[in-house]
């Protein structure tokens, strides 16, 4: 295929209510669907169509940067930005549940009354007030630093050192962590120390779409990994990769815990294949009925990036997280940050390390594992066996057959609870079907309603009521 520079010719119409960008990024997604713009063909520069159009550079670059995300786009070293060829399925199929179901945010479905089941929040209203005031108070009285270090400050890198190794069992020191500020900060970090244009990068199908967007706005060609129930499937890992993202202690959004054997030969191709393996433990510290596995990290420390945050041990506001590397990596990617100007807020990693410092993480952790676990057999008792992917953090599976899932999501809004299905986290066309339920949100009282609603709903859809007798997790 000649890579020939194309002059789409589109009509952006200042007047209607979609943002430019939109305007661009649909008529540009349009084209290069119906086959106007083929694979392999080279998009103008930015400058260059944003001259053409009589629009600012800022509404092109919002376009392509999308259009990278999804996979449409990817970039030549020096030469411009392409078509993709794709051998993927290069954008999400518009889920069919999102076409019924308006995309509330979290408070304005606090505001209308409804029961928020959506995966990805935790509890937040059961906080120590008095540590919390005393962690902000400590770390008020810090003076201003005019050079913070892009790892960190020291003392909550020694301290988060010691958290990992009593609950991850990786046996570190603060020279292997940088603090961030949370998971998509160090994976964005990941992706500009390692990715580029011309690099591939792997995420799980289905998986965490963020991380998708995340390497792809580094300029990474981002190919799907599938996964079964217990997660990746090393067999079919992509070639070239140079990063791979995966969820291995409670893979996200099936709940799969990856088996030791699995584990193994997943390093086994990481060290094959000059590839790293980013090992996201996003709510690891959620475990129940099962005895946790170690981090994947304390296996092969040279091939493994272990990225943490307190987003659901405490809360995705504080903007804390850590990525644990062996130092030369750790250091490459301290001189990366700092080439970017990114850094974690040092009064905010103050508090931290005091909260830290007292045990009051500790304190709060056991409370929040208690409250989850009460939840979660709230769950099975009233949703019955068929839900899997339980045993560890806030959120579970409920198959349905492929028919159900977008009118049972769209009555239940209607009923005022909301949840997630498989689609929103798939790339591509999903291959499981089914509801993703968290319960970090939710009050038990309302959790037991919503239960009884999605149980009605469900009936009407599959012809199945609740079975109350519980099978394997
Ligand atoms: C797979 C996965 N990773 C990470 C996170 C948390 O990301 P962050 O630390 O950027 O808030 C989430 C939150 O929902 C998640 O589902």
């Amino acid at each position: 295929m000649p890579r020939r520079l194309v002059e789409p010719a589109f009509h952006l119409e200042r007047s209607a209510p979609e943002p430019l960008t939109v305007q661009l990024s649909d008529a540009l997604r349009e084209a290069m669907s119906g086959g106007t713009l083929a694979p392999g063909e080279r998009l103008p520069s930015s400058r260059g169509l944003a001259a053409q159009l009589g629009v600012s550079r800022t509404v092109v670059t919002e376009a392509y940067q999308q259009l990278y995300a999804e996979g449409w786009l990817e970039g030549r070293h020096g030469s411009g930005t392409f078509v993709t060829e794709h051998d993927v399925l290069p954008v999400a199929v518009s889920p069919p549940a999102e076409a019924v179901t308006p995309r509330w945010s979290r408070e304005q479905a606090r505001r209308l009354g409804m029961t928020d089941l959506r995966p990805g929040a935790p509890w937040v209203r059961d906080h120590d007030r008095a540590a919390w005031r005393r962690a902000w108070r400590h770390a008020a009285e810090q003076a201003p630093d005019d050079d913070p270090d892009p790892r960190g400050l020291p003392r909550l890198r020694e301290l988060l050192a010691g958290h990992l190794r009593r609950t991850r069992g990786v046996r570190i020191g603060p020279e292997n962590v940088m603090v961030t500020r949370g998971t998509g900060n160090g994976l964005d970090l990941v992706g500009a120390a390692l990715l580029g244009a011309g690099t591939r990068a792997g995420v799980e199908e289905p998986g965490y779409q963020k991380a998708r967007t995340i390497l792809a706005a580094r300029g990474a060609r981002v190919l799907s990994c599938p996964v079964d129930h217990d997660g990746i499937l090393t067999e079919e890992l992509p070639g070239g990769l140079s990063v791979v993202h995966t969820t291995p202690a409670h893979q996200y959004p099936l709940g799969g815990r990856l088996p030791i054997p699995r584990r193994e030969r997943l390093l086994a191709w990481a060290r094959a294949n000059g590839a790293m393996v980013v090992e996201d433990d996003y709510d690891a510290e959620f475990r129940y009925d099962v005895a946790p596995l170690p981090a994947l990290y304390g296996l092969d420390p040279g091939r493994v990036i272990l990225l943490g945050t307190l987003s659901k041990s405490l809360s995705p506001d504080v903007g804390i997280g850590w990525i644990v590397a062996e130092p030369p990596l750790l250091e490459r990617l301290a001189q990366t940050r700092h080439g970017l100007s990114d850094r974690t807020s040092v009064p905010v990693q103050a508090a931290t390390a005091l909260l830290l410092e007292r045990g009051d993480l500790d304190r709060h952790l056991r409370r929040m594992r208690l409250e989850y676990a009460r939840r979660r057999r709230m769950l099975i008792d009233l949703l019955g066996p068929r839900l899997t992917g339980d045993t560890a953090g806030l959120h579970v599976l409920l198959p349905l057959p492929a028919r159900a899932v977008a009118p049972v999501v769209a009555e239940a809004a209607e009923r005022g609870v909301l949840v997630d299905d498989t689609s929103r986290n798939s790339h591509g066309v999903p291959t499981v079907h089914g509801l993703v339920l968290g319960y970090g949100t939710a009050h038990p009282a309302d959790l037991r309603r919503a239960c009884a609603v999605l149980n009605e709903v469900i009936a009407r859809h599959t012809g199945n009521g609740p079975d109350r007798r519980r099978g394997g997790g």
